[in-house]
């Protein structure tokens, strides 16, 4: 949905919003600060893991609450009519302008301003919108006098506006102004804690939408969902329980949970023993190790000779490494040496680098990844 206005609107309970994780718990209680004062509050987090429930949240619970919410999705919408979608025109201001319109901006008076997917408004409009955000000030194209909107502004985004500022793509002037209270929202697999309430609450919904009577999920299947890594998100996890609501069985979604986790590590505490720090430590570095190798390989189009120059290892270290960690062109893991490897694969001692099974420290690999 590009821009709407709503005015009503149901949220899921705040106890399934924000659950039991710790992540979780210092966003709500940011929030019941922030919410009741009048300021700019900048969303931050991956697709997917809740950005607008929590800024129509924010809406809900401010003295602003039975004034409009006006969404504004800022990519879907082309530039120059973004512009006068935001500002609002007079009759005659450019060709096809018959009437004057009110802009967006105007329209959430008294009200709030969400401005989704922010990272993404070009370098034009976010001065436009940083004399807005000044002193709520702004002119309709065409118009000789300014308006006033009392709006609240919250914006949210994916990408990381410091990172987009060192680019030159985002004014840090306008990142101040809208980033006075700041709420980053954690990933789904920070957070798995709370998966079986989220999944419950989608089923009951789902349910009632769809009118079945689908059970809930089997121990075990959570079991399954706590461990995944979700790229998706909420939104995947409540894609997930819509299938598995409308379908009816486990079955049809499992296979959806089956690939595996790309650079995670998994450290389950466990319930009593040592927890052997170097031990876990060497293999969560393995796992990562393993995971940039076939990004490189796979960057280098399978060619070792260029993945390992990439890397700045040698070659039979790369060699090595690949059948140590058990690599394939498809991805999936081998037993034995792949055919092409086997090809071309000197003996399989390991180079210096890898004697005793060293691995490479983490600051080497972070280089490597930004390589
Ligand atoms: N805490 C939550 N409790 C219940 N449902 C949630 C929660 N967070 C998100 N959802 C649901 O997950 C879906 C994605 O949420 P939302 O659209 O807010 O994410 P987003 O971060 O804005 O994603 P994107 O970056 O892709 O726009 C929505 O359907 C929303 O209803
Ligand atoms: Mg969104």
């Amino acid at each position: 949905m590009k821009q709407t206005v709503e005015q009503n609107f149901e949220l899921p309970p705040e106890s399934v919003i924000f659950g039991s994780s710790e992540a979780m718990r210092r966003v709500q209680r940011d929030l019941s600060l922030i919410a009741t004062a009048d300021v700019p509050v900048l969303i931050q987090g991956a697709s997917g893991t809740g950005k607008e429930i929590i800024a129509k949240l924010v809406h809900k619970a401010s003295p602003l609450s039975k004034g409009p919410y006006v969404k504004v999705n800022c990519p879907a919408i082309p530039d120059a009519l973004l512009e006068s979608e935001l500002f609002g025109y007079e009759k005659g201001a450019f060709t096809g302008a018959y009437n004057s319109k009110p802009g967006l901006i105007a329209l959430a008076d008294r009200g709030t301003l969400f401005l989704d997917e922010i990272g993404e408004l070009s370098m034009g409009l976010q001065s436009k919108l940083l004399q807005v955000l000044q002193d709520g000030k702004f002119c309709r194209i065409g118009a000789q006098e300014d308006t006033v909107s009392e709006a609240r502004v919250i914006c949210a985004t994916n990408r990381d506006l410091k990172r987009e500022i060192a680019a030159g793509t985002f004014r840090e002037d306008l990142f101040y102004r809208v980033n006075v209270v700041n709420v980053s929202l954690p990933a789904l697999r920070e957070r798995s804690a709370d998966i079986p309430e989220l999944a419950e609450y989608f089923r009951e919904h789902f349910n009632m939408m769809y009118n079945r009577k689908t059970p809930s999920l089997s121990a075990s299947l959570m079991r399954v969902l706590q461990a995944y890594h979700w790229p998706g998100n909420i939104r995947q996890l409540e894609n997930l329980i819509k299938r598995y609501v409308i379908l009816g069985t486990e079955a049809c979604i499992s296979t959806d949970l089956a690939e595996p986790a790309p650079n995670t590590f998994d450290f389950e505490m466990p319930q009593e023993g040592p927890v052997p720090l170097k031990k876990i430590t060497n293999q969560a570095v393995r796992r990562l190790e393993r995971e940039i190798i076939l990004k490189v390989l796979q960057a280098h189009h399978w060619n070792r000779r260029r993945a390992a120059e990439a890397l700045k290892i040698s070659y039979r270290a790369l060699l090595y490494k690949i059948r140590d960690a058990g690599l394939s062109p498809n991805r999936t893991p081998v037993r034995s040496m792949p055919v092409e490897t086997a090809a071309t694969a000197p003996p399989a001692e390991p180079e210096p680098e890898d004697a005793g099974g060293v691995v490479t420290p983490l600051t080497q690999v972070a280089k490597v990844s930004n390589a």
